[in-house]
């Protein structure tokens, strides 16, 4: 499996990708090369990801990413497409959420990627209805897109992975997803996206304080790490930019399929 080069890669990111390079592998269950592995905690996108999955899954049980609600709206457009479908998840965690979008007779094959393998050996006990249909990788999801064939799936989804892409990755992002999915096919994006017209920095003193008064499951330590990770790693966009840079990656329409604060679901027709 070809490693991640330097190539492509902006200069903050490129440390990182160089560091993480000796580490990607196809994951395979039961294995956890991640674990010992030295990793700069700076603008390192899955550092939280990796030291503290529980948290994220607390985050997960207590709803405060609207899970549930934008679950939901995506099985009701996924029940609209007939037969079984191929699916590819960037950046797919635990892929807790596939089981509450698809009926495992409706999926043909799932493809997941993540660089946290702990995310991915709790992935492995949420996808066994599905058997050998189901495989991880443990890649950065612009390679594992690069590397896939042109035309091979009906459903590329990706929830609350993308916003760690700089601006010039997420119109890769767009225009590889149009490359690999079939006609007609659909890219489903649940992510946080900013108001239009908010600024980062607004975002961030939003969005960090709605949590301080809302996450109260959370200990101020969990909370105090998730917040950092926001501050230094994500990046989300308006809504208005993501759709212009799947229109320009040759996607047809767009519909919004579920609001909630700033967590969004959308679907993009190939
Ligand atoms: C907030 S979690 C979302 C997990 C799951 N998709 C969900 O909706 O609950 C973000 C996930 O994206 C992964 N991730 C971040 N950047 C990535 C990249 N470049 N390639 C692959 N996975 C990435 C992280 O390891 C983490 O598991």
């Amino acid at each position: 499996m070809a490693a991640v080069g330097s190539m492509n890669v902006p200069p903050y990111r490129q440390r990182f990708h160089l560091r993480i390079a000796s580490i990607m592998h196809t994951w395979e269950p039961g294995t956890n090369t991640n674990a010992g592995a030295t990793i700069d905690t700076a603008a390192d996108p899955i550092e939280v990801f990796r030291r503290a999955w529980g948290t994220y899954r607390k985050v997960i049980r207590e709803n405060y990413m609207f899970h549930r609600e934008i679950s939901a709206a995506q099985r009701k457009i996924l029940d609209t497409v007939p037969g079984a479908v191929d699916v590819l998840d960037l950046g797919c965690g635990d892929a807790s959420q596939i089981g509450e979008m698809f009926d495992a007779g409706k999926i043909g094959t799932y493809y997941g990627c993540d660089l946290s393998s702990h995310a991915l050996d709790e992935a492995r006990h949420h996808l066994e209805p599905l058997g050998k249909r189901a495989r991880l990788l443990c890649r950065d999801m612009l390679s594992v897109l690069r590397e896939s064939p042109g035309e091979h799936f009906d459903v590329v989804y990706s929830s609350y992975a993308m916003h760690h892409l700089p601006q010039e990755e997420k119109q890769e992002f767009f225009h590889e997803c149009r490359r690999v999915l079939r006609r007609n096919g659909m890219l489903i994006l649940a992510d946080i996206m900013r108001e239009e017209g908010e600024t980062l920095t607004d975002y961030f003193d939003r969005y960090i304080e709605r949590m301080d008064t809302d996450w109260v499951m959370l200990s101020m330590n969990e909370r105090n790490s998730i917040q950092e990770h926001i501050r230094s790693c994500d990046f989300p966009e308006p809504p208005s930019l993501l759709k212009s840079m799947a229109a320009q990656a040759g996607f047809r329409d767009s519909q919004n399929l579920e609001k909630q604060t700033w967590h969004q679901a959308w679907r993009f027709g190939a």
